[in-house]
């Protein structure tokens, strides 16, 4: 970590002249389970995951905000009072969204330089964007001197992603970003917004996830995460309940005909999806870490049945997993591209990365990537 540290600072200083006042850092995620609940009031089963952005900043005056980024794009210098919705575009909306949001929960950033340096992939589905977002609110409310307390963070880089980059995301990926905890998942109610930290001992029950990167990208800025989102609202006004959290299976079923056949589908994965959490959930209390896989396949099932996000790279990684002798395995964030995880005996690893990657090139695609990935702290200051 030191090693990365120096760098960001190294890189600070070359752009600014002088050191930061810190280093704040914040990870990517996995989604265990939980897909496409947490729009819906669900229950959703993240960690974050030991792959990280690292922000080197420092105040200063004058009212601007001067971003760079070691991997996005080319810097910007942005008046702090001019951000708002649909003005910053690229990747410099994020931070600039957070300063902007900031300032909406009564935070006065005054001004600031911003370098960041991350190892969270873009456009992989492991919530590049989210680590973004997380260590500059952490860094900027910490350079204020805002006393925002974790789950405020995540309320206020959430709405930077909805607002300012213009994404209408959930809340999961900011939540554990923010709260994640190394050795465990995270168990969020995203009505309530209750974290319970449930223990993950991989290693100590002989497993491993694995992160089973497509490189097939996704965008969320584009039409289908919206639209399963209205889906599932115009699915919960047919039912008469405030969210499809609130909704059972048999309501579901009862009302298949008013609901059509893809708004049954819809619904019926966010019924049982938030079903198999909690499921998931009794078997790690009890450490029953083993009989988790039946449940990975089952959300993958019914993402690409029923919800209909999946992609003929996530079922080729899914399926080439569990041909080797995965636990279980499924798409994980999104869809429509990005990553699928797996969860294989420890021993297994090598032979499922084979498979995985066999798989892809005897269908054509682009080699996936993958990689052993473990449960990490959340957003934090590293100097
Ligand atoms: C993206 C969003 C999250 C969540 C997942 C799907 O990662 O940012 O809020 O909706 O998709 O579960």
């Amino acid at each position: 970590m030191s090693d990365r540290v120096g760098r960001v600072v190294a890189a600070f200083r070359e752009r600014t002249g002088r050191d930061p006042d810190g280093v704040w850092a914040a990870p990517g995620r996995v989604n265990l389970i939980g897909e496409h609940t947490d729009y819906n009031d669900g229950f959703v089963l993240p960690l974050a995951i030991d792959r990280l952005v690292l922000a080197a900043a420092g105040r200063r005056d004058g009212g601007r905000l001067r971003l760079w980024s070691l991997q996005s794009g080319p810097p910007a210098d942005l008046e702090l009072a001019w951000i708002g919705p649909g003005r910053v575009g690229g990747w410099a909306a994020y931070p600039a969204g957070v300063a902007w949001a900031l300032a909406r929960a009564g935070v006065e950033v005054g001004g600031a330089d911003l370098v960041v340096d991350g190892d969270v992939p873009a456009g992989a589905g492991l919530s590049s964007s989210a680590a973004l977002e997380c260590a500059t609110a952490t860094a900027l409310a910490d350079l204020a001197g805002a006393g925002l307390d974790p789950t405020a963070l995540a309320g206020v880089a959430r709405r930077a992603e909805n607002e300012v980059v213009g994404v209408p995301s959930g809340v999961m990926d900011q939540m554990v970003s923010m709260l994640g905890r190394a050795g465990h998942a995270l168990f969020l109610d995203t009505r309530s917004l209750a974290a319970e930290q449930v223990p993950l001992p991989l290693a100590a029950a002989g497993l491993c996830l694995l992160v089973l990167d497509t490189r097939a990208g996704h965008r969320l800025v584009d039409g289908a995460y919206a639209d399963r989102r209205a889906a599932c609202e115009a699915a919960a006004a047919a039912l008469g309940v405030p969210a499809l959290r609130d909704a059972t299976l048999a309501q579901v079923e009862a009302a298949a005909a008013t609901l059509g056949a893809e708004g049954a589908a819809r619904a019926r994965h966010v019924v049982t999806e938030n079903a198999r959490v909690l499921e998931a959930v009794a078997l790690l209390r009890s450490g029953d870490l083993d009989r988790l896989g039946p449940l990975l396949a089952a959300s993958h099932a019914s993402l690409r049945d029923d919800y209909e996000v999946s992609s003929p790279e996530l079922d080729t990684a899914v399926e080439a997993a569990m041909d080797a002798g995965a636990a279980g395995a499924r798409m994980t964030g999104a869809g429509f591209g990005g990553s699928a995880i797996a969860l294989v005996r420890a021993e297994l690893a090598g032979r499922v990365g084979d498979r995985v990657r066999e798989a892809f090139a005897a269908a054509g695609f682009a080699p996936p990537e993958v990689a052993p990935v473990a449960a990490a702290d959340g957003a934090r200051r590293l100097t």
